[in-house]
């Protein structure tokens, strides 16, 4: 084999290796998740299956499953600050994370009348509860969370 083949080989080589790993490598780069968006992604996970089932007494145990991960989440995030704080002017920013915890704190208290009422197999008041936490879910991303660039 002639040495310039040898190294067209080389290169098509290298390349196939390198070349699948790029994009993960980007995205590792430019978008790393936060440690609040991970919490969030749990939370989420917990609250939609919890949405759905919320009104089946048969499904209680499970609900309440659902509602400690959304506590252990939502106790991780009271700690934790929104990337919409480093954008804020320096001398509004401790104002900004004390409201956004104080927030936080406030919907891990209303899973505590949750947790009562899936025990009491109250499942309307269940939900209702559910549909407040969707309501301070709303209400802490229209303040807290970084609005998506439509378009
Ligand atoms: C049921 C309740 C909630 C659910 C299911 C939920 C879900 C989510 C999801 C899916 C994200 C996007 C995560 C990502 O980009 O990977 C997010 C982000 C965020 N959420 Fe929530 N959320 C809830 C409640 C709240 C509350 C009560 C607050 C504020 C008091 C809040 C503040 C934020 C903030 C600040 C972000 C942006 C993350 C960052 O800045 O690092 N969320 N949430």
């Amino acid at each position: 084999m002639n040495s310039l083949l040898k190294r067209a080989l080389l290169l098509i080589v290298t390349l196939s290796v390198i070349t699948p790993v790029l994009p993960s490598l980007h995205a590792s780069a430019g978008e790393k998740h936060s440690e609040l968006e991970d919490a969030m992604e749990k939370m989420n996970g917990a609250f939609r299956k919890l949405r759905r089932q919320v009104a089946d007494a048969t499904k209680n145990a499970n609900s309440l499953e659902l509602v400690a991960n959304l506590r252990a989440a939502s106790e991780k995030s009271v700690d934790l600050a929104p990337k919409l704080a480093a954008e804020r002017p320096e001398a509004e920013r401790p104002a900004f994370i004390a409201a956004y915890k104080k927030q936080m704190q406030e919907f891990v208290a209303a899973l505590a009348p949750l947790e009562a009422a899936l025990k009491a197999n109250n499942n309307a008041e269940a939900e209702k509860i559910v549909a407040d936490l969707g309501a301070r879910q709303k209400q802490g991303h229209k303040e807290f969370k970084k609005q998506e660039k439509k378009g």
